[in-house]
Formats: C-alpha cells, sequence, structure tokens
C-alpha cells in the first residue's frame, strides 16, 4: 500500500494511454482496485468499455492527452505502448506536474535504440548476446565475408519495428538480404539505420516485467511468449501470438541470477547515467547455459505477456503503479499471486504479421466469455452500432486461468472455437510445451 504522499489512497483517477490487448488488461486489472474511482482510456477499444471510459484521443496526440488529463483531472497516467514513450510523453506530463507510469525519452532508449541498450550493458557488465553495430551496409558485408561461422546469428533494425526488425538468417546470403533490406531498402524507414549484428544464443526465452521507480525493483511472475506467427515457431516474427504464465524457463535459481545480474544491475546503471526511470523494463531473456542473458529490453509491458502476468496478479495493481511513478515502491507490500497458471491465446486477422485484411464482424464474443476462467481482452477491435469487427492485426487476446497449464490451455482454446471471422488467424500449440 502506498503510505503518505497520497493519503488517504482512495479515489484515484487513472488513464491508461493505448488501445490493445495490453491495455485493456491494464484497465481490467486497476478497474478491479477499491482505490480507484474513474479508469479512463485513451483511446480504449470496444473492450476497454466495459471497465473504462474511453476517450477518443490517440496515444500519439500528446496535445490530446495534456488536455484530456487536466479536463478530467486525471492523478495518474499510465502509458501502454513505447513510441509515444520514445516521443516523450511521459516528459511532457511530468513536466505539467502529472505522475506518470512510463520513462522519460531518455529511458525509453532501451528499446528505442538497440545499439544504446548494448552499449550501457557493456558498460555495466550485463550479461547479453555479443553484437556488433554497423552504420554503413558495406562495413557487415565485409564483416560477413571476413568471420568464420557468422550464422546464426541474429540481425536487428536498431529502432522501433513493432516487434517485427528481428531476422535469425541461417545462410550468409540471408544475412546480408535481411541486412540489405533495413539498410538500403529502409523497410522499417530509419529505424534499420543502423544494424546490429548478435552472437545467437541457445536456450529459452522468458519474458521479466520489472517494475521501477529507478530505485527499488518489483519482480512480476515470469512469462514466456510466443513470437513466430506459425505452429512449432515457424513463419515470420510478430508481436507475440500467444504467452504463458509462469514461463517453463523461469526457475528460482534463473530468476535469482537474473534479479541479481540483470534486473537490479541495469536500474542502477540507468540511475548512474542519470536516467530517471519510473515504469517498467520488460527484459527479455535467454536463459542458456551460462546462465540469462539479456536478448532484448522494453520500455514498457509486454504484449501480450502482461494479459497473461495479470491474470494471476491477486495484488492490487494500483499502489505499484502509483508507487513507481511517485518515487515510492520500497513501500509497497509484497505482491500476491495465484498459484493457478495462465494462458493467453491471441487471435490475429488474415495477413497477420503483414498487411491484414480488416472489417469483419466478429461473432462469439459473449459465448467465448463464458467458459470458466477465461476472460476474452479486445485488441484491433472496433464498434459499428452493436457490432464488433475486426481492426488491426492482432484482434483478440483470448486468456485463462486453470489449476494446470493443460487445463488453462484448454479452456482458452475452447473460448477461441466460439469466437469466428472471417479468416482468423491463430496459433494452435501456444503453452503445448509448458503443459508437458
Ligand atoms: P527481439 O525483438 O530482440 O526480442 O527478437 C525477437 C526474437 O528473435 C526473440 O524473441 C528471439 O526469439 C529471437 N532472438 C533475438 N535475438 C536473438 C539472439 N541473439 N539469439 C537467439 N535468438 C534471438
Ligand atoms: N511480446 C513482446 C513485446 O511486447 O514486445
Amino acid at each position: 500500500m502506498v503510505r503518505g504522499l497520497h493519503s488517504p489512497v482512495m479515489g484515484h483517477r487513472i488513464l491508461v494511454v493505448g488501445g490493445g490487448g495490453r491495455e485493456h488488461a491494464l484497465a481490467w486489472k486497476i478497474a478491479a482496485s477499491p482505490l480507484v474511482d474513474r479508469v479512463l482510456c485513451a483511446p480504449g477499444n470496444p473492450g476497454t468499455r466495459a471497465v473504462a471510459e474511453n476517450h477518443a484521443v490517440k496515444a500519439s496526440d500528446a496535445d490530446g492527452i495534456s488536455k484530456l488529463v487536466r479536463r478530467e483531472k486525471v492523478d495518474l497516467v499510465v502509458v501502454g505502448p513505447e513510441d509515444p514513450l520514445a516521443l516523450g510523453l511521459a516528459d511532457r506530463l511530468r513536466k505539467e506536474g502529472v505522475l506518470v507510469f512510463g520513462p522519460g525519452a531518455a529511458g525509453a532508449q532501451i528499446e528505442s535504440s538497440k545499439a544504446w541498450a548494448k552499449d550501457l550493458m557493456r558498460r555495466y557488465g550485463i550479461p547479453t548476446a555479443a553484437s556488433r553495430t554497423f552504420d554503413r551496409f558495406a562495413a557487415l558485408r565485409a564483416w560477413f565475408e571476413e568471420s568464420q561461422d557468422p550464422v546464426p546469428c541474429a540481425i536487428k533494425a536498431d529502432g522501433l519495428a513493432a516487434g517485427k526488425g528481428v531476422v535469425i538468417p541461417q545462410t550468409v546470403d540471408e544475412a546480408l538480404e535481411a541486412a540489405w533490406e533495413m539498410m538500403e531498402e529502409k523497410k522499417f524507414g530509419d529505424a534499420g539505420k543502423r544494424v546490429i549484428v548478435e552472437e545467437f544464443l541457445r536456450g529459452r526465452e522468458l519474458s521479466v516485467f520489472s517494475i521501477t521507480d529507478g530505485r527499488t525493483i518489483a519482480v512480476l511472475e515470469p512469462a514466456q511468449d510466443y513470437k513466430r506467427v506459425g505452429d512449432g515457431d515457424t513463419g515470420p516474427n510478430t508481436g507475440g501470438m500467444g504467452a504463458v504464465c509462469p514461463a517453463p524457463a523461469g526457475t528460482p535459481e534463473v530468476m535469482d541470477a537474473a534479479t541479481r545480474e540483470i534486473l537490479v544491475r541495469t536500474v542502477h546503471a540507468l540511475a548512474r547515467d542519470g536516467v530517471e526511470y519510473r515504469g517498467c523494463i520488460f527484459t527479455g531473456l535467454m536463459a542458456t547455459r551460462a546462465g540469462p542473458k539479456v536478448i532484448e529490453f522494453n520500455c514498457r509491458f509486454g504484449d501480450p505477456e502482461t494479459q497473461a502476468v495479470l491474470r494471476r496478479m491477486t495484488s492490487d495493481i494500483v499502489p505499484l503503479l502509483v508507487g513507481a511513478a511517485s518515487g515510492r515502491l520500497a513501500d509497497v507490500e509484497r505482491l500476491e499471486w495465484d498459484q493457478r497458471p495462465s494462458v493467453c491465446v491471441v487471435v490475429a486477422s488474415p495477413g497477420y504479421p503483414g498487411k491484414v485484411t480488416t472489417g469483419d464482424a466478429i461473432v462469439g464474443l459473449e459465448a467465448a466469455g463464458e467458459v470458466p476462467g477465461v476472460v476474452v481482452f479486445h485488441a484491433g477491435t472496433a464498434a459499428v452500432g452493436d457490432r464488433v469487427i475486426t481492426a488491426g492485426g492482432r484482434v483478440l487476446s483470448v486468456t485463462a486461468v486453470g489449476d494446470t497449464v493443460a487445463a488453462a490451455r484448454a479452456a482458452a482454446y475452447e473460448a477461441v472455437s466460439r469466437i469466428s471471422f472471417s479468416g482468423m488467424v491463430v496459433r494452435r500449440d501456444i503453452a503445448a510445451d509448458a503443459a508437458r
């Protein structure tokens, strides 16, 4: 519980910025808090309407958000997506005296520049894949020509690319083609001007959220997401097609090592560099034989991991968010978790992660929500009269808790089977490995 600053701590007005599945899950969890009076979303989605007031302001519209905050006397803003953070939304709101959960543009560089994040990790001895950064294609090609065994490796666009800017080439030709598309064909615009080539890490992945006020951290239960679009981890990378919590790779040994050598060190590294970070640090980790190593950082909660993680959080999330935003995280009580696992299955539009077809009517949402243990979070949906239609790449995050991973999976897929729209894309093997 947050003491002091906000006592009495009742009556918060909290604005969630964004309109995806992650933001629906955040709004849903915030709305469950007895400390909250009103939850607002900008812009939210048809799903958030059930738990919050939607305001037609885009996450990218800093002026609009600033006005909304003043007009509605919001006392905490929780920023969901990375783009507004990278563009300085949190800096601006803080300057205006508003409490914000989410880093300023300086801290957001842990995600908005992979080269910056790599440099931070190198300087502070934070375990991560060995890497090189290239500004010119010719230099990258020369490096590949001189190196022995340069593949497999990871080729990454430096900047923000909606989770799609990473290629794992198996041959040098594939590597050069991927780098050429990023650097010369500008596949991701300026985000691909610089390219990072990384050592290929072997092991199991996990996603860990550290909530921090820049000094103290609270580590949430680890999740695993499923990045590739196809069953059996095939096809291109996506923002995430599903998640399971807890992550099978998140053993006590891995979590202890990660907390000590990576999560705490990262917060200290940022503070030593003079970067004030108040929000969530998402660390994508590979549990390798040599211990956990950082694959990537994100400056926000993950999507769809958040949907799975928050289904298991039994503590009130509001003291955590307020504590981090106000620099008083040390006063927040230990978090409590539902011991049952959770599974999130993403339902996407045809074509995802490429160009998608949208505008199709979604049927069966109500029936899906009636499956015991299931909550259907909306992502890319829109309301037309009393119908809900598809309006984005990832459309729904169907989440379930169950006594076992197998039971949670079965419930999630039962709910998915009750939903239909034209050409819907679903991975059939989410959490299958974790259920074994
Ligand atoms: P990122 O966007 O950096 O998380 O990368 C997307 C996905 O590519 C990760 O979730 C991993 O599955 C994979 N990946 C990225 N970097 C590496 C690496 N150095 N070694 C092995 N796999 C990687
Ligand atoms: N699911 C990974 C991400 O949010 O970037």
